[in-house]
């Protein structure tokens, strides 16, 4: 009983500072637009693949929805999970641009000073890098490698939505190594992910796709 109670006037204490309206510094015209400009505009702006975020008058209504989407790291979508392969992901938030979201959402999601805002904002995220080379090679099950093989990229092909597969590879001479694995597929979320750094595999390794039917295409570098 006690420890509820306690639980009962900590909830109080959070909910009273959660209410105040603008208890924050952090405005839209300062801060936050311009982490929406540059980690979700390329998709959420008028004619993007989402509905546009970029005015105050836009965002303002859907302020919870984007302090829950980026506290839970649903957005900006990478679709895989993280620590499964080492997979380079510049678009994730930083810890830091999250709390400004999360603390001028809790705050009251204040505007400020449209005189702030940037007037030639760019839109990203977007993605710079491309595989080095054409050569792909499309993994359905297992592929045993004949030759050397350095993988730079993989890519999801033909999943169907909601679907997940798991990417390892199995050398001889090491333990397996997990590459990717997709999670809850969204084609619309459909990209490449690239390992953080190039990996190289000797013949004989094998590349396995976890369920066998998925179709996996490897960029080499
Ligand atoms: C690669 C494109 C892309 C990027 C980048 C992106 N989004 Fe999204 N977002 C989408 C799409 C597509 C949807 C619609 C998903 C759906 O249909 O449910 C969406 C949905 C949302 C939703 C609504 C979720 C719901 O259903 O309640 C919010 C809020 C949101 N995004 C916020 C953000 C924020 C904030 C960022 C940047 C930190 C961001 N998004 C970056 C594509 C993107």
């Amino acid at each position: 009983m006690k420890f509820g109670l306690f639980l009962f006037i900590v909830g109080v204490g959070i909910s009273l500072s959660a209410h105040d309206v603008f208890s924050t510094k952090i405005t839209w015209s300062r801060e936050i637009s311009r982490i929406i400009d540059k980690r979700c505009a390329s998709c959420h702006r008028e004619g993007g693949s989402s509905f546009a975020l970029t005015t105050f008058e836009q965002a303002r209504p859907w302020a919870k929805a984007i302090k829950e989407e980026v506290l839970e790291r649903r957005m900006p979508p990478f679709g895989a999970i993280k620590g499964f392969g080492d997979l380079a992901d510049d678009e994730a938030l930083t810890q830091e641009e999250i709390h400004l979201i999360a603390d001028w959402v809790e705050g009251g999601s204040p505007e400020g000073d449209p005189a702030l805002l940037d007037k030639n904002p760019e839109y990203g995220p977007h993605s710079k890098r491309n595989p080095k080379t054409g050569a792909e090679v499309v993994v359905h099950g297992t592929l045993t490698l004949k030759h050397p093989l350095t993988i730079a990229a993989l890519r999801p092909k033909n999943l169907k939505q909601g679907s997940s597969v798991k990417v390892v590879a199995d050398s001889p001479a090491s333990a397996i190594e997990p590459l990717l694995w997709v999670y809850n597929y969204r084609p619309e979320f459909d990209r490449t992910y690239y390992l953080r750094t190039p990996l190289t595999l000797p013949a004989g390794a094998r590349i396995e796709t976890f369920p066998p039917d998925s179709d996996i295409a490897l960029f080499s570098k």
